[in-house]
């Protein structure tokens, strides 16, 4: 099966660049294991110029990188994908701001990347990745492109009252029936995805089928995953001497004593700041017990909540290390900075605990690349929020699952999970690392792109609903 793969933003390719998210991250083993061709932005911008696409090849897979059109750039990145549908998607309507020549941004570079895509025609599925891509699965049509088209939504999808505050929502919302499949990664959001079509189109959906005058959509749940073996590579491999060193002198600081661990992107969604109050809390009642790394690099800088929400989160920091430091101590260690995977798989393993709190979260594979770098004879513990996709994955006989809302929950499950007995953290591990290896990133590809394959049906006119 030859696949054409259509994201915003590509893999760095290189074990010892940072990843930026967990699309990339999840995306990167499959292009080089499949031979698949992978669009997406440069992150430079061009003049609009519409050139032939360039393959670099990768693995057995290419990358090709496009300049995106520069006069729609911040309408199309920073505005609507990140400043309307992004809080949308996470039920964050506080968040949101719109405009409609955000709007209109966004569509014009949907389809400056379709008429690029068109190009790899002859290939012989088109998958299509995350918000801010809606479109283009229609744009594609359009061109005349008659392949079967699949999208995949690495966010969350919300109840439909917070899609209709999205500008222009019914023909957005129009446009995703025209892919063959739309995969999520819960139940959750498959179910909003459904009620938003039976309240605004009164199309219901029928053994995950919805259809339509042009056929018909699929919907499906595909909870991704992670390459455990890639992991357990990368925990093995030799770390650049730079990576080496701030990892040796980060895990200095918890020599002889626990640390719980946070690797996030530094987004609002993601509840750093409820994480630091909970953190607090817990000291207040076992002074001293377990300090917190958080690493959190610079995201989106250019949006203004993004701007503010740095502030919120270190100046929380610093309250707590001013209030329970001492000369000696220092309760949270916060670093502002990207790491690779292989050195951020060496700190999960050190780590006592892993702290995955999102308000909100597709899934998180921050959650399963914890669990997956743990010792298998002395693993530590996930806490995880209840509103990450991955707690449909991990019941709570297996991770400590607590309300992210709320701190005084975090500051327990954090003390809970640094007193859990051997026996009961191996039996936890257990049970979450055989569910991590039973359906791996490359189960999750191969499933999707089966399904997108059997997905492309033609249904008589009578049935048209
Ligand atoms: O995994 C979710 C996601 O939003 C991706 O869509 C995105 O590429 C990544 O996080 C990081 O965000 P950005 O590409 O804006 O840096």
């Amino acid at each position: 099966m030859k696949l054409v793969v259509i994201s915003n933003r590509i893999a760095p390719f290189d074990p010892n660049k940072p990843q930026t998210g967990g699309l990339a991250a999840a995306l990167e083993p499959v292009v080089e294991r499949c031979g698949a061709v992978w669009v997406g932005s440069s992150e430079e911008c061009g003049d609009g110029t519409e050139r032939p696409l360039r393959l670099e090849p990768t693995g057995t897979g290419y990358v090709s990188r496009l300049d995106l059109p520069a006069a729609d750039h911040p309408g199309y990145y920073r505005g609507f994908s990140n400043s309307t549908l992004w809080p949308a998607l996470h039920s964050l309507p506080d968040r949101m701001s719109v405009s409609e020549d955000d709007y209109d941004s966004y569509q014009r570079t949907n389809g400056f990347i379709a008429r690029a895509v068109f190009d790899a025609r002859d290939r012989d599925v088109f998958w299509v990745h995350d918000y801010h891509l809606l479109p283009l699965g229609a744009q594609l049509n359009e061109l005349g492109i008659e392949r079967p088209a699949g999208f995949f939504l690495h966010t969350p999808w919300p109840a439909p009252d917070m899609v209709e505050r999205v500008p222009n929502h019914l023909e957005l919302m129009k446009s995703t029936l025209k892919y063959d499949l739309l995969g999520f990664q819960t139940n959750r959001d498959m179910n909003n995805y459904s009620a938003y079509l039976r309240t605004h189109f009164g199309l219901e959906t029928r053994d995950g089928i919805v259809t339509t005058e042009r056929g018909q959509t699929r919907l499906k749940k595909f909870p991704i995953g992670i390459d455990p073996r890639q992991f357990a590579d990368y925990l093995a491999a030799d770390l650049s001497p730079a990576e080496q060193k701030k990892v040796s002198s980060l895990l200095q600081n918890f020599e002889g004593s626990k640390f719980a661990i946070g690797v996030d992107r530094l987004d609002y969604t993601k509840g750093i700041d409820k994480r630091v109050e909970g953190f607090n809390q817990l000291l207040r009642t076992e002074p001293h017990s377990i300090s917190l790394l958080q690493i959190a690099p610079s995201s989106r800088a250019d949006v203004e909540q993004y701007q503010k929400y740095k502030e919120d989160v270190e100046s929380a920091i610093n309250r707590v290390n001013a209030e329970h430091g001492t000369d000696r101590w220092r309760p949270i260690h916060y670093k502002n900075d990207s790491f690779s995977q292989a050195a951020l798989a060496r700190l999960y393993r050190a780590a006592h605990v892993g702290v995955v709190t999102p308000l909100r979260d597709g899934m998180n594979l921050v959650a399963k690349e914890y669990v997956a770098a743990q010792d298998p004879k002395d693993p530590g513990v996930l806490v995880l929020s209840k509103f990450a996709g991955a707690a449909e994955d991990f019941n709570e006989n297996e991770a400590l699952l607590v309300d992210p809302n709320h701190p005084e929950e975090i500051a327990a499950a954090i003390s809970k999970a640094s007193h859990m007995p051997l026996e009961e953290r191996v039996t936890r591990w257990r049970s979450m690392m055989d569910k991590i290896e039973s359906y791996t990133i490359h189960d999750w590809a191969a499933d999707y792109v089966s399904e997108l394959d059997k997905s492309r049906v033609t249904v008589p006119a009578d049935q048209f609903h």
